[in-house]
């Protein structure tokens, strides 16, 4: 007889990621949880609007806050797997999800953590300051889960493609498509890793209850998602039937504009340095701790930038 299917928790469910989880987790067949801030509810039409969705859909919605420890014990009681994507925004990402790291010991069955990544190798990464230090934190989180023997799977090592950088066709530091000129940092030759975020979803349900991924980094890097910024730009040139006069900011240029610009360029452009620059999506994988997904998963039809390109047109 086949096993149930694994019991899947979202903690962080109203966030960007974190809908896309509890749709990936829906979508393959888990019975799914949520755990949602009942004072979000009442204050967020939008998040309302979202959390009345889950509800159709037959979500069992759990209102709590990871700070509510007892709540949140019984809860993971219910359940196999946890999926966290609380925001690296947060000034306590690390205190929250210690919290949860915790209470999963205390519950004693809970199956596998996904901590909440989904970007670069934290472990791994050159990126300048103070991305360096935010992003640190989800590394600390990780050697946490280590030492506390917590089961988990990391997923990692691709930019969320929606997000920010597809939108705008590549480029940091401005609002959207290139109408007439196209920056790039760089000379746009270095590859990195652009995924949807439905797949990047699929993917990690998919990780969460497979042997091959416990205590495993999955490095996403499906083939049709990897690209240079100046092949991006060919096909946005071809999609639209039009030239763009490409723009190449040299690396001192965009140290000095993540030095000196102003703070709402400057994180766009530190993402860029180190993704669309440096390569820091692309870093080898280490086979003793590290697989990847579209390798393990051939089955998912994932979104190729190609196709993604033609959603922003
Ligand atoms: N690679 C990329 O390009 C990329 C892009 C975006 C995000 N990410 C990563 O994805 C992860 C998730 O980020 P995000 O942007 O999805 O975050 P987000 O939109 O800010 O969502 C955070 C979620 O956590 C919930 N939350 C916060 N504090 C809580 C608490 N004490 N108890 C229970 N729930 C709480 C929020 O609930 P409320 O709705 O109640 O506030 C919300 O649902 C992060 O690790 C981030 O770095 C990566």
């Amino acid at each position: 007889m086949a096993s149930a299917p694994s019991r899947v928790l979202v903690i962080g469910s109203t966030g960007y990621f974190g809908k896309f989880m509890v749709d990936a987790s829906i979508r393959l067949g888990h019975p799914t949880f949520a755990l949602v801030r009942e004072s979000t509810q009442a204050s967020d039409p939008e998040k309302a609007k979202l959390i009345e969705s889950f509800k159709s859909r037959g979500v069992n919605l759990v209102f709590g806050d990871v700070y509510d420890k007892a709540k949140l014990v019984a809860t993971l009681k219910q359940v196999d797997i946890v999926i966290c994507t609380l925001s690296h925004r947060s000034p306590h990402l690390y205190e929250d999800e210690v919290m949860l790291i915790l209470a999963i010991k205390e519950a004693g069955n809970i199956k596998r953590y996904i901590p909440s990544e989904f970007g670069f190798d934290v472990e791994r990464l050159d990126i300048m300051e103070p991305a360096k230090s935010l992003l640190g934190v989800k590394a600390r989180v990780r050697q946490r889960i280590r030492e506390e023997g917590v089961p988990y799977t990391i997923v990692c090592g691709a930019l969320a493609a929606n997000w920010y950088f597809l939108p705008r066709i590549g480029q940091a530091g401005v609002s959207g498509p290139p109408t007439d000129k196209v920056y790039i940092v760089g000379d746009g030759n270095t590859k990195v890793s652009l995924v949807g975020e439905e797949d990047t979803a699929t993917y990690t349900i998919k990780a969460a209850d497979d042997p091959r991924t416990l205590n495993k980094i999955m490095y996403l890097r499906p083939p049709g998602c990897v690209i240079t910024h100046n092949e991006m730009v060919d096909l946005w040139e071809k999609k639209t039937g039009k030239k763009f006069e490409r723009i190449y900011i040299p690396e001192p240029e965009v140290i000095k504009k993540i030095e000196e610009g102003p703070p709402d360029v400057r994180g766009s452009y530190m993402i860029a340095h180190a993704g669309f620059l440096k390569g820091q999506t692309m870093i080898d994988i280490d086979t003793s701790f590290g697989v990847e997904a579209s390798e393990l998963y051939p089955e998912v039809k994932y979104a190729s930038i190609d196709e993604l390109l033609d959603r922003s047109l």
